[in-house]
């Protein structure tokens, strides 16, 4: 880091971090007194508490954080999965495996692109997991089987084809022969890559050895794709801004795609959130742009991150498979009924998922908004009241949202499973938020519905149609508050507090982009933090809340920014995955570039901590398992019995080169070298898979604690 950059961030910590909000002040208060620095923080740092959520304050009334039983483990740059000695970890299922039978049959680039639509696909992210009784229906109760429902966000394409993506490059005019298109020529590589993306249903059960597999002979397993119908629900369900040549009267739209974090319902539904779809399409001859094609990203000039919609054996034959046509945005047909215009338009938003039955249309709930969607998890839910789910669009400078269901909850629908989605999820508020501009510890949620708050015709928004397709204009017309890339958000059972990663900004106050607020107090933040919000009242419906940031990430060996004063045992940075679970346990995993200060000490992460209930009280984290080289740490779920847990591993080796393909010995990350014991290496002769990970403890306890 330069000299230039420090002085930059010296000035921007002064100014910023001396506010009453951050734990980080409020540790380096009581750092500052020998008393606690003697006796009671060092020592609740070092102490381990099994099972115990204590919490309590010193005699100067200095609260202490609950800790976790885990031991902190140490940093690791190996490519392998670490843990402490007390746990094991193997791998449940990974890329390209068989998801109704055994896995691991066909080396990667062997799978065809049919193949694909019945295997694990790529960049295992958001999980959640479903008990089932012995006669298969959903128990919350059940940890001997269940179903995982796990998104496939993106892939590793160099790894998926023998040499990476074919193409070739053609003159379409003899007269210049020298101005080339360029296509992909093997339209088979590309249905195997858009198979790859999307969610899988995966039937799982305890063996005769004790451990989860993979069901064979499963009717509940799944996948879902780009490619799987869904109908369109809420207010865009019809409206002009959907209608497409596969669905003139836009009641329907084709697959998911770009899959990231996932929320659940209390009916026992899975809701599954698409992030960056706008990466996908070709749209470089488009005349007149998709709507908010800036704002959402959607380049003039961009050919699509794959060119799914080059795919043809000929150059003459680009366009004439609707597989593949339906990614060019360009409009040729005489309207939007005959073509793929709209395309676009069917992405960003959030899928209701029927986890059992696999004769369910999954449906796309269009009051969630349209966004670069990271999660929609839920409130704790109370009979006879409302609640929300709570959501982050994970751009830099983006927004975060909350959606209340105008119907309170009734118990009742709790097995009434995807029948009860219509009556919760098609009708209720759209909510952003706005922290306090003049620095306080409070903000609010402001309605985006159409006619308040400038949401209005004048301002460019016809209807709630209109509000929702244009998600991220609507909160920019209300003047919420630009956020730091807000990744998962999750809630503690015990207090109902929200808990939202920011991973990193490093636009932040950087040129022209917007400069630090009290919520985002750092320029170039390349080291994230996690936000705590508290809603007035505990009511998840409020429209004013409380906050606080939890911890900031940083290296330990940064003074200037590690200001939550981490430590070589649980340093970390860039958070993404938070997850309270069912014992009161935070759980955070890491999306730190592979590159950068954090990165170079120590790969992805997964940490763990008891939230204190006093927002005012310095959590103590624990480092708890590091990921092989160059991936991400991302989905996570326990059993209800506390007994397993459901990792995903997230593109290990992702940096390798097309050009190193032939050499697996130049492979940035190898992983898995053995299945059964994930945290083993070996020998480097593989192509590197992302996959679930099954975490015991040895001693069969309590993860954890
Ligand atoms: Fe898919 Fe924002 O992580
Ligand atoms: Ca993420």
């Amino acid at each position: 880091m330069s000299d230039d950059l420090h002085d930059v961030e010296n000035v921007d910590h002064g100014d910023v971090l001396n506010s009453p909000n951050y734990f980080g002040n409020v540790l380096t208060q009581a750092l500052n007194r020998r008393e606690v620095m003697r006796g009671g923080l060092s020592a609740a740092i070092t102490a381990t508490f099994a099972g115990t959520t204590l919490a309590a304050c010193n005699s100067d009334g200095v609260n202490l954080a609950p800790v976790v039983g885990a031991k902190s483990i140490a940093r690791s740059l190996a490519d392998k999965v670490s843990l402490s000695e007390d746990y094991s970890a193997s791998v449940l299922f990974a890329t390209g495996d068989l998801l109704n039978g055994a896995g691991g049959d066909k080396a990667l680039e062997a799978i065809t692109g049919d193949e694909m639509a019945t295997r694990s696909g790529d960049h295992h992210d958001g999980m959640y997991y479903y008990g089932l009784n012995a006669a298969g229906a959903l128990d919350p109760n059940g940890s001997a089987r269940g179903i995982l429902a796990i998104n496939f966000e993106n892939i590793n394409q160099q790894f998926l084809h023998a040499n990476g993506p074919t193409s070739k490059s053609e003159a379409p005019d003899s007269t210049k022969p020298d101005v080339k298109i360029t296509y992909r020529s093997v339209p088979d590589e590309v249905v195997k890559e858009i198979n790859a993306h999307g969610v899988g249903l995966v039937e799982i059960a305890r063996n005769a050895s004790g451990k989860f597999a993979v069901v064979s002979g499963s009717t509940i397993s799944r996948r879902i794709t780009p490619e799987t119908e869904m109908k369109l629900a809420g207010p865009v369900a019809g409206s002009k801004w959907v209608k497409t040549k596969y669905s003139p009267d836009g009641t329907k739209s084709r697959g998911t795609l770009n899959n990231c974090a996932y929320g659940y319902t209390p009916w026992g539904t899975y809701l599954t959130c698409e992030e960056n779809w706008a990466g996908y399409f070709d749209n470089a001859s488009t005349a007149t742009p998709p709507v908010e094609s800036s704002r959402y990203g959607i380049v003039k000039s961009q050919a699509g991150s794959y060119r799914w919609a080059s795919a043809s054996t000929t150059l003459a034959g680009i366009g004439t498979d609707d597989r593949f046509a339906r990614w060019e945005l360009n409009p040729k047909g005489a309207d939007a009924t005959a073509d793929y215009r709209n395309e676009a338009n069917t992405f960003g938003w959030v899928v209701e998922i029927d986890p059992v039955n696999a004769a369910t249309t999954p449906v796309k709930r269009t009051t969630f908004g349209r966004m670069a969607h990271e999660c929609a998890y839920p409130s704790i839910i109370t009979p006879g009241k409302k609640f929300a789910f709570y959501q982050g669009d994970d751009s830099r400078f983006e927004y975060m949202y909350k959606f209340v269901p105008t119907q309170a909850w009734d118990a009742a629908d709790a097995t009434r499973g995807f029948a009860a989605g219509d009556k919760y999820l098609n009708d209720g508020t759209l909510f952003v938020a706005k922290f306090d501009p003049a620095g306080g510890s409070t903000g609010t949620w402001i309605p985006l519905v159409f006619g308040q708050n400038g949401l209005t015709a004048a301002n460019g928004f016809a209807d709630q149609a209109e509000v929702l397709v244009k998600t991220r204009s609507a909160a920019d017309t209300v003047g919420a508050t630009k956020m730091d890339r807000p990744e998962w958000c999750t809630v503690d059972h015990k207090t109902g507090d929200v808990f939202v990663a920011l991973t990193n900004n490093t636009n932040r106050g950087v040129g022209t982009n917007p400069g630090v607020d009290a919520v985002n107090p750092r320029v170039n933040n390349a080291f994230g933090s996690i936000l705590r919000i508290r809603e007035t009242g505990s009511d998840p419906a409020a429209t004013s809340f409380s906050w606080t940031i939890s911890v900031f990430g940083a290296p330990a060996t940064n003074a200037v920014n590690n200001v939550s004063q981490l430590t070589a045992e649980n340093d970390f940075a860039s958070p993404d995955g938070l997850w309270a679970d069912q014992n009161g346990l935070l759980w955070i995993q890491t999306d730190n570039p592979h590159a950068n200060e954090m990165g170079l000490l120590c790969n992805n992460q997964m940490l763990v901590t008891i939230p204190p209930t006093d927002m005012n009280t310095p959590p103590v984290i624990k480092r708890f398992l590091v990921g092989p080289s160059q991936c991400e740490l991302t989905g996570i779920d326990i059993t209800p019995d506390g007994k397993t847990m459901f990792v995903n591993i997230q593109h290990p080796g992702e940096e390798t080169t097309v050009a190193n393909l032939a050499d697996p010995g130049k492979y940035t990350s190898n992983w898995p070298y053995d299945r059964a014991d994930a945290t083993k290496t070996g020998s480097k002769t593989a192509r590197p898979r992302s996959a679930t990970l099954v975490v015991t403890r040895k001693d069969g306890g309590t993860i954890g604690t």
